[in-house]
């Protein structure tokens, strides 16, 4: 059901792999489909109409470096690094192909550029539906593979719709809401593009908003491509029905367009937020560079045609950095997105990635053992009606007070009313807890990569 297998070379009709190729412990070795590709958990269709099965894939390789492993009670078991690679000239992506289940042969492609987490759902009327990670919930022809419908819900798609009747009239039902560990591991890393998620919850009105960025790593070298990455971010950010609406039209949150906004204003709301309300500053969780787009675009929606950013025009890209064998192992571990939340980049942004949940990484523990032993003196104990939590404090107003409640990662992000809430010192909470899926070794190569990029504390 995959194009790129490189795992055997084929499968007898007894079922028997051919040409498996196994890892070699300690050497790299290319795996397609890796860990996060494949056809997984999320359903086919069949179709008893046309006689064919629909089935989603995702096409995602590994480097893996194998390694033994004795499994340890409380932590992941994974045999490995693995590193998020694809073949020369390929990047991730995603596709749903119908298949003759009697001849195996294949009738038709829909091609996706990321991935499709969402299952399949095959109705009477010759219709396959699903949704993509990018909202749009839609329909194929059965028969064709030719997208016939679409609709924006406004948030990733990766559960399964249900259809049934009542008084005859047939109807869809679908969840919409990106996240899952899939989700939040960069689910689409197609060479050269990135997913950051973070989950935002304001405590105030049961709302809840869940926030994915999506930002190609490559640079904008010009206004023109600032603008279209301003747009392609806005879009994964800003536009869902919750927030401010597809091209600034409004939803939940106030219209953008046409509001007579300049760049200076937009910039400082979407750098520090809005107090009291789910605009969230963000500033603190996107990259610069990725913040500069999406004030010119929003400036374009006011009818700015080219924004001034002053000085906040970022120039051109920053070569990557070249960093010391161990410390480029430590970079992959500390993103690692086959980790998933257990990552180091859910509450920490180095490099320009991750999030940056709490203070940026200053002081580097000596070794792997305090790093393990790290005391978190900004960790505190939130109480509010009766429950209590480990917290991070962001902003403590007259107002209102936010904080990261670190229970499980990934870090929530909750807004109380002023007195609500009450932050007292001290907490149960461990930064080892966190840790636990990584081994003593990966987190030596991580401590490399900390002393290669952290500027240290004064
Ligand atoms: C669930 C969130 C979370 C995860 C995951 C996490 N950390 Fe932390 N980390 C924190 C918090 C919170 C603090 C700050 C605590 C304080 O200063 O009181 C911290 C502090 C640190 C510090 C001290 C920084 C300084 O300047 O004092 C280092 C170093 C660090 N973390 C490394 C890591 C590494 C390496 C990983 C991955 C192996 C990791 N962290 C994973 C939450 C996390």
């Amino acid at each position: 059901m995959i194009e790129l297998y490189n795992w055997i070379s084929g499968i007898t009709e007894d079922g028997k792999l051919v040409g498996r190729v196994d890892p070699v412990e300690g050497k790299t070795t290319m795996i397609c489909p890796g860990a996060t590709g494949g056809k997984s958990w999320n359903q086919t269709a069949f179709s008893p109409r046309t006689g064919w099965i629909y089935s989603p894939a995702q096409e995602a390789c590994n480097d893996l470096i194998a390694r033994k492993d004795e499994p340890v009670e409380g932590r992941s078991f994974i045999g490995g690094n693995w590193i998020s690679k694809m073949p020369p000239g390929k990047t991730s992506y995603g596709h749903i192909d119908a298949y003759d289940p009697v001849t195996g042969k294949k009738q038709w492609t829909y091609q996706y550029k990321y991935w499709l987490l969402a299952s399949l759902l095959a109705t009477a009327g010759d219709l396959v539906f699903t949704g993509d990670p990018e909202g749009d919930f839609f329909a194929l022809d059965a028969r064709s593979g030719q997208k016939l419908w679409g609709f924006p819900t406004g948030a990733g798609n990766r559960g399964s719709a249900v259809t049934y009747s009542v008084n005859g009239r047939q109807y869809i039902a679908n969840p919409s809401g990106w996240g899952s560990l899939a989700g939040g591991m960069g689910g689409f890393y197609a060479d050269g593009v990135r997913a950051d998620g973070g989950v935002a919850m304001s405590g105030t009105g049961g709302f809840a908003c869940l926030v994915l960025v999506l930002a190609p790593y490559g640079f904008a070298q010009t206004m023109q491509e600032l603008i279209a990455r301003g747009a392609e971010l806005y879009a994964k950010t800003c536009a869902t029905g919750y927030c401010h609406g597809v091209k600034g039209a409004a939803g939940g949150a106030p219209r953008l367009a046409s509001r007579g906004f300049d760049e200076t204003y937009i910039l400082t709301t979407t750098r520090v937020g809005v107090t009291g309300t789910a605009m969230q500053a963000f500033g603190t969780t996107l990259p610069r560079r990725d913040l500069m787009a999406v004030v010119a675009y929003v400036a374009t929606l006011n009818g700015i045609a080219s924004p001034n950013l002053g000085r906040g025009m970022p120039v051109a890209e920053v070569p990557p950095r070249v960093l010391p064998a161990d410390a480029k192992i430590g970079r992959e571990l500390f993103f690692d997105s086959v980790r998933g939340f257990a990552r180091c980049s859910t509450c920490h942004a180095l490099d320009g990635l991750g999030i940056a949940v709490t203070t940026p990484i200053a002081n580097i523990p000596a070794n792997v053992a305090a790093l393990r032993e790290l005391v978190t003196p900004q960790v505190k104990t939130a109480t509010s009606g009766g429950d209590s939590f480990p917290a991070l404090v962001l902003t403590q107003g007259v107002r209102e007070t936010k904080v990261y409640d670190l229970t499980l990662p990934p870090p929530v992000l909750r807004v109380f009313p002023a007195g609500t809430v009450k932050v007292a010192d001290g907490s149960a909470w461990k930064h080892s807890s966190v840790l636990g899926a990584y081994q003593d070794a990966e987190l030596a190569s991580i401590l490399s990569f900390l002393r290669a990029v952290v500027t240290p504390a004064p």
